[in-house]
């Protein structure tokens, strides 16, 4: 998708669509109140062109409503698009990004190609550097599509997205958010296309060539290791989950080294790569494991976020790690009881094949350690304990240290997405005490989500950490007005804000 900035009179832009945003103001409530929907420009000839069916009473500007108008008088557009951003109180700068993949997905089946998208025109919802990045990111989420296999594509991609904003605007400062929102967004839905692939065609080598490639493009340093690299650093955790695949693991490292930062932290991200989870042995009923797919989600998070960092380049050093393996049955899987040894040294007694996110994270998260991490992040399918106590609306977060998460937390207004803390506490750990090793795998039904991550705590010990509990929001179940059914790249844009915080 290419994209513009236009700071031009929203009347003067030729475009296949204008899209404008509107909120609802009506605070009276009943069967009889009529809507009163209030554009957010102040350009007299959209306002006059969207005056009919404002005062229609059929437009509420509910969120995410769209209304379409053919051949706008007054307008070089040939339509105009009103897209609602909800109640006026409410609106905020995610219900603009929102707003934008709205019009971009309004727009795709209907072979409309090029479409403009008009930033609200004053700073009542939020700064306009703000909701400019936050549109063009929008617009990114909204034109991804999960059919690359389907033999005609229904929906191909929109040509072109222009960011029109208010003339009176700091062009500079717009310029960069806009540039900003590019690179975020295309991130975002890297991350998205490496989720979206079968575990056919994303082994873990696999996932492992698409990072080196993108580390390559952007100026990262990458190194990709297998079986004998995990042997060598003793990895037994790791290996534990691979042994029982044909395909070999791939433990993935990207570096980013800003130029003349020399001290100050090193932050490391480490994320869940398992190209598919059958649960092993202790193996996973046939209904919906097609969906297991997605269980590198969290390792495909940090990939993405790891491109971010290396095209805006903020000024901190970031280790990025990928545990990469395939969760299969087979004559040489790990069995219910089998006792590993983690790179750290700690023994586990292995309950169930199937909970396996943390043994590879165990692992990663003791070799970022080994690399001089001084603050971890990790990212991970881990739990479906945290879908049933989150839904799919929030998901979880866990840190053994305050300010850290506190940073992590003062990221999410930007990043528009939504982590609940969740509790840790020592009695959880005695949950998952082993009697015959250090530490067992599962901790029974109750607290699943949390005694998976006291069990990744007693790797992070005291460096301060963040664990991201993504089961519930990877994958999105239904077709939404600005994003697609499918993958969603949840916690790029938070990891991202995370580590600029850092700078
Ligand atoms: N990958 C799953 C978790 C998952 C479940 C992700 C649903 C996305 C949607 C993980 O490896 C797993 O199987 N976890 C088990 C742990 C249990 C055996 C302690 C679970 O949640 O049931
Ligand atoms: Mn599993
Ligand atoms: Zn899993």
């Amino acid at each position: 998708m290419h994209t513009e900035l236009s700071f031009s009179p929203l009347a003067q832009i030729e475009t296949e669509l204008l899209a404008v945003t509107a909120v609802d103001s009506q605070t009276a409530k009943g069967p009889d109140v009529k809507p009163v929907p209030v554009l957010l420009t102040s350009d007299q000839a959209v306002r006059a062109a969207a005056a009919a069916v404002l005062s229609s009473g059929e437009y509420k500007a509910g969120t995410n409503e769209a209304v379409l108008l053919h051949a706008p008088a007054g307008l070089k557009a040939r339509r105009l698009l009103i897209v609602g951003l909800g109640k006026k109180a409410k609106a905020t700068v995610h219900a603009v990004r929102n707003a934008a993949g709205t019009a971009v997905r309004y727009t795709k089946p209907r072979a409309i190609r090029d479409l403009t998208f008009a930033l609200p025109g004053d700073n009542s919802i939020g700064p306009l550097h703000a909701m400019a990045r936050a549109a063009v990111e929008g617009a990114f989420v909204g034109d991804f599509d999960p059919d690359t296999y389907r033999s005609e594509r229904k929906d191909v991609s929109v040509h072109s997205f222009t960011l029109a904003a208010p003339t009176a605007a700091d062009q500079a400062a717009i310029r960069a958010a806009f540039d900003e929102g590019v690179i975020i967004g295309e991130s975002q839905n890297f991350a998205r296309t490496l989720v979206n692939e079968p575990g056919n065609k994303l082994t873990p080598t696999i996932l492992g060539q698409r990072a080196a490639q993108m580390a390559s493009e952007t100026g990262l340093k990458s190194e990709v290791y297998s079986t004998d690299k995990l042997h060598e650093l003793k990895m037994g955790a790791f290996w534990s989950v691979s042994q029982g695949s044909e395909e070999p693991p791939a433990l993935i490292v990207l570096k980013y080294e800003p130029e003349g930062v020399t001290d100050g932290p090193v932050l490391g991200l480490v994320g869940k790569g398992i190209t598919f989870d059958t649960g092993g042995i202790s193996i996973k009923p046939a209904d919906n494991m097609e969906k297991m797919k997605y269980d590198m989600a969290g390792g495909a998070a940090m990939i993405g976020a790891m491109r971010a960092i290396a095209l805006l380049k903020p000024k901190v050093r970031v280790i990025g790690i990928v545990c990469a393996a395939e969760n299969m049955p087979d004559g040489k899987a790990q069995k219910p009881g089998d006792v590993q040894t983690a790179m750290s040294g700690k023994t586990i007694e292995i309950i169930n094949t199937d909970a396996e996110g943390r043994l590879v994270l165990a692992d990663g998260i003791t070799y970022a350690r080994s690399l001089g991490a001084t603050h971890l992040i990790d990212a991970a399918t881990l739990t479906g304990a945290c879908v049933v106590a989150l839904g799919m609306i929030n998901a979880g977060a866990f840190s053994n240290d305050d300010a850290t998460i506190e940073k992590f937390q003062a990221g999410l207004a930007t990043s528009g997405e939504r982590f609940w803390r969740m509790p840790l506490a020592d009695e959880y750990y005695d949950m998952i005490r082993s009697d015959i090793g250090d530490i067992k795998n599962t901790g029974g039904r109750w607290g699943g989500a949390i005694t998976a991550a006291e069990f990744l705590h007693a790797f992070a010990e005291d460096t301060p950490w963040i664990h991201l509990d993504i089961a519930g929001l990877a994958w999105i179940e239904d077709n939404k007005p600005f994003i697609a059914k499918g993958p969603s790249g949840v916690a790029v844009r938070s990891i991202l804000e995370w580590v600029r915080s850092y700078e």
